[in-house]
């Protein structure tokens, strides 16, 4: 497993791997890699000749300070994990080496950034839709892998690289989750152990919704979830949407769509967790 940090290395290298006609997956991430991560690697070493992974903690996606400062980072355990997963080039730049000169680029993703994550972290999708842009211009990949977790994220990826004819095949893959149903997120190590201990009673509201949902109207479902999950001293909920699953607009009757999902965010102490479950 070749390890590049500059973009002048890395791309020769793959112009070269693509000229012999190699195909390229490519699974950007931000380090502190868990089993979900080594998932979305193992698919793309399955369908691809070269797995390309980046590890880069995006400054510009954060707009809290501290959730940066805090955001672990595990660079020398990661590439361990990759090398075992069979990826077969880590690219791993400094911040200067992508944004050598603040970018100002504007972005928007035809109103999928306004709801849930965007109207709780002004600016996040902007930052996202700015690196993997230039991931994927460094990275040239003919398919890159995207966990449905971020479920927002996924479908803002999926609408930039339609918006601005990007050549590459967005893949979804499913959330991997803990044994006890938590899903697997690089902030999971931040819980403290009475946090971790409460914290799979998320999946657990988020089940029972997908079971009993059509008892509710979609704004009754989500207090439901809310006071369901709050019943848990040292979890809050930030929101708790109900949304068409491919617009993710919010609805008001069952009868308005025919694929829907549940997202939440949820304080679990100072740890920011979120989770999602398609309804139908
Ligand atoms: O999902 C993440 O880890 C990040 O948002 C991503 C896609 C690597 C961009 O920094």
């Amino acid at each position: 497993m070749k390890v590049f940090e500059k973009i002048k290395d890395i791309q020769p290298y793959l112009a070269a791997l693509k000229a012999e006609g190699k195909s390229i997956g490519f699974v950007p991430t931000m380090g502190a890699l868990h089993d979900g991560h080594l998932q979305l690697v193992k698919t793309s070493v399955s369908k691809n000749d070269i797995t390309v992974v980046s590890i880069f903690v995006n400054p510009i996606q954060f707009n809290n300070p501290e959730d940066l400062a805090k955001y672990p980072r595990t660079l020398e355990a990661d590439v361990d994990k990759l090398a075992g997963a069979g990826c077969d080039i880590v690219f791993s730049p400094s911040e200067n080496e992508m944004y050598p000169e603040p970018d100002n680029t504007g972005m928007e993703f035809g109103g999928l950034e306004k709801v849930m994550e965007g109207r709780f972290r002004p600016g996040h999708f902007r930052g996202v839709g700015i690196v993997v842009k230039r991931l994927f211009e460094i990275t040239t990949p003919d398919r890159a892998y995207f966990g449905e977790k971020d479920y927002q994220q996924l479908a803002i990826i999926k609408y930039m690289v339609k918006n601005l004819s990007i050549p590459v095949e967005i893949i979804p893959c499913p959330i991997v989750r803990e044994a006890d149903g938590l899903a697997m997120s690089s902030r999971n190590m931040r819980l403290t152990p009475e946090h971790r201990a409460m914290a799979p009673e998320i999946y657990k509201a988020l089940l029972r919704a997908k079971e009993n949902y059509s008892w509710f109207i979609p704004s009754g479902l989500e207090k439901l979830v809310t006071t369901e999950i709050e019943q848990n001293p040292g979890l809050k909920v930030e929101y708790a949407t109900v949304a068409d699953s491919v617009t993710l607009q919010p609805f008001e009757d069952w009868m308005d769509t025919e694929h829907a999902v549940l997202c939440v965010a949820v304080f679990a102490g100072n740890v920011r967790l979120i989770d999602n479950i398609i309804l139908y």
